[in-house]
């Protein structure tokens, strides 16, 4: 019953304060991978001129595939962390050869990509084929650390943080779910002054109904 509830009130939340992205108003593999690793380090307002620009240089995997690695990296150049850049272009050459130019939709084949973990693997599989894979990046760690409010440092319940994304994962609509939760961490849980007033999920927030959503997500201590 709780698990319904977060469910259907996040998916009303998206509904009216979800953002509206390029790569999610055409959710093709190709766009949804690009961005996902694009936004692995980097923030969304950041990302878009840099996502655009991409898919009119490379508006396929072949493209990507075939376009050598000097311009690809002149492409990702300002977005950092340039091993993300080489590993899309070897990525892409092992899509052409290995998946006849299809991009991979099992778990194990994706997460077999260079540059691509856990998380990216279940926002990716979510997004673009609507597999009920669940994520846990940055945010979605600090959304679910404050719900339970967790005790430990989130990095010491890693186990415990992937069962639970799995757990409130609505496996009716987990392309929605996981974008809605991405954005909730991003425009609402916030790390700091978090709009808790905004927040579908502060009625099933143990940290706010404690009023310690500052305590949460609990740092390293020494
Ligand atoms: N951060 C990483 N992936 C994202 C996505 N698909 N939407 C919003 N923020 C994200």
């Amino acid at each position: 019953a709780q698990r319904q509830r977060l469910r259907r009130s996040l998916l009303e939340w998206y509904g009216q304060q979800g953002r509206s992205l390029p790569w999610r108003e055409e959710p093709t593999p190709y766009r949804i991978w690009i961005s996902e690793v694009m936004l692995q380090q980097t923030q969304v307002k950041t990302v878009l001129p840099y996502f655009e620009r991409w898919m009119q240089q490379f508006p396929d995997v072949q493209c990507l595939a075939q376009a050598d690695l000097q311009t690809v990296l002149k492409a990702w150049e300002g977005l950092g962390y340039y091993a993300r850049a080489r590993n899309l272009h070897r990525s892409a050459q092992e899509i052409c050869d290995r998946h006849h130019g299809k991009f991979p939709q099992t778990y194990d084949e994706v997460l077999a990509l260079p540059g691509i973990g856990r998380s990216t693997a279940g926002a990716i599989l979510s997004a673009a084929f609507g597999q009920a894979e669940p994520l846990l990046d940055g945010n979605v760690k600090r959304v679910l650390a404050r719900l339970v409010a967790l005790p430990v440092p989130p990095s010491k319940a890693l186990a415990h943080l992937w069962d639970l994304s799995s757990q409130v994962l609505d496996p009716q609509n987990p392309r929605d779910f996981n974008q809605a939760i991405m954005d909730l961490g991003a425009t609402c849980c916030t790390p700091k002054n978090p709009a808790c007033l905004l927040c579908p999920w502060r009625d099933d927030c143990q940290a706010y109904q404690t009023h310690t959503q500052s305590d949460f997500p609990m740092t390293e201590s020494r």
